[in-house]
């Protein structure tokens, strides 16, 4: 009888564990694996017996990189159409609030995820979802957000779980009902938060397949009172709530999702101290979306200094949407981090691996290599943790266990 099913030895192990190793580095680790969880844990030269016999499978990591698998805790992946003529009109001068303000921007997403039967919107969105995780990246939320009417919504929410079954990843799917006012309601925006808490919220509930809500708390998306009842709805619901705060203006966002102990205040370009304070109290993770930023030619960063002085867990995601964030790479998002936000490359694989689980709420399970965890790890072709947010244009992924 094997001891476990699997065996990696002389691994360079990033475990991500908290505690004052960098990275929680296990040089020259060894790691074993049963039934898809993590069994053991230590160095090759730990183990006592004849290691041939330990377990079926046995790999030689040759001191490659082994990480947690990468979480991409913000994503908008599943939607119809593209929108590359709007990047040529920014690139000519016409601003993303602009084009939002004239129909364009998420409406005209919208149009096109509505117009798009449940298999053509899966088609579309599957090489999305196979580039990410074509990079290790095991577990992915995604938000609903280009429906805005019970159906559409329903229909993306639906597109996502089948994503993640017929590819054996974790999804974590995100009703995002309040991203835009739908053309039915224009000049009624109250009137569709009421369709969103009296409607969308209970039947989404009821069928049990969103694990969470989130809004745009912002001048062309809803307004903090507005936020504020969405948020009402979803905490009657059960459901915990995330927030696409300050990312064009200072709404006091994100001091609005940690009142509500919200797992992430996301974009936050112009949260203010005040606000980083009640993150910090609520235990509300800052989810930094760099390539959004470089996209929209941002220039306000978030208050970075700030989130690290306060302990706010720092989380980092690819934000892949056809607007803001026109990509599905989680190793360029992260490289951006680096370059755009410096942040460190340990900050950067935090925040893709443990702080990113926390963003979700499924730190017990994935985010770290501990004994007891899933393994769900990453084998790379490289030997140190930086190369990952360093080379751009190389995919190094060795080997995927999830
Ligand atoms: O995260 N800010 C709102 N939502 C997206 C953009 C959506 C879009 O432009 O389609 C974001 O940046
Ligand atoms: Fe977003």
């Amino acid at each position: 009888m094997f001891k476990w099913d699997t065996l990696i030895i002389n691994a360079t192990i990033a475990t991500m564990e908290e505690g004052s190793l960098a990275y929680g580095m296990i040089e020259k680790g060894a790691l074993g694996i049963l039934n898809g969880r993590i069994e053991w844990l230590g160095t090759t030269a730990g183990i006592k017996n004849s290691i041939e016999t330990l377990a079926k499978e046995l790999i030689d990591a040759e001191g490659c990189l082994l990480t947690p698998g990468l979480i991409d805790c913000h994503t908008h992946l599943v939607f119809g159409g593209n929108r590359a003529d709007e990047f040529e009109q920014r690139l000519n001068g016409v601003d993303y609030q602009e084009i939002a303000r004239n129909g364009g921007g998420i409406l005209s997403t919208v149009r096109a995820t509505r117009e798009a039967s449940f298999d053509e919107l899966y088609q579309q969105s599957l090489p999305r979802f196979q580039a990410l995780i074509s990079e290790g990246v095991t577990t992915v939320e995604i938000k609903s957000g280009y429906g805005l009417d019970f159906e559409s919504e329903l229909k993306m929410l639906q597109v996502a779980k089948k994503l993640g079954d017929e590819h054996g990843i974790q999804v974590k799917t995100t009703l995002l009902a309040a991203h835009a006012v739908p053309p039915e309601y224009k000049d009624n925006a109250d009137g569709y938060v009421d369709v969103i808490c009296t409607e969308i919220i209970p039947k989404i509930a009821g069928l049990n397949i969103a694990d969470c809500v989130d809004a745009f708390c912002e001048g062309i998306g809803f307004s903090y009172e507005q936020t504020k009842r969405v948020f009402d709805a979803a905490a009657r619901w059960g459901l915990p709530v995330k927030l696409h705060a300050d990312q064009l203006s200072d709404l006091n966002g994100a001091a609005l999702v940690a009142e509500y102990a919200g797992l992430s205040a996301d974009h936050v370009e112009y949260t203010s101290l005040k606000s980083v304070k009640a993150m910090a109290k609520a235990g509300t993770v800052a989810v930094l979306l760099p390539y959004a930023f470089y996209v929209l030619k941002e220039t306000k960063l978030p208050p970075i200094e700030a989130f690290r002085k306060h302990n706010v867990p720092i989380a980092i995601s690819t934000d892949c949407n056809p607007g803001t964030a026109p990509s599905s790479s989680l190793l360029t998002t992260m490289n951006k981090a680096c370059v755009a936000f410096s942040l460190t490359p340990e900050e950067v694989l935090t925040g893709v691996t443990r702080n990113a689980a926390l963003a979700l709420g499924i730190e017990d399970e994935v985010g770290s290599i501990e004994f007891g965890k899933k393994a769900d790890l990453v084998l790379w072709n490289i030997k140190h943790p930086a190369d990952l947010c360093y080379w751009q244009g190389l995919n190094r992924v060795q080997r995927i266990f999830k």
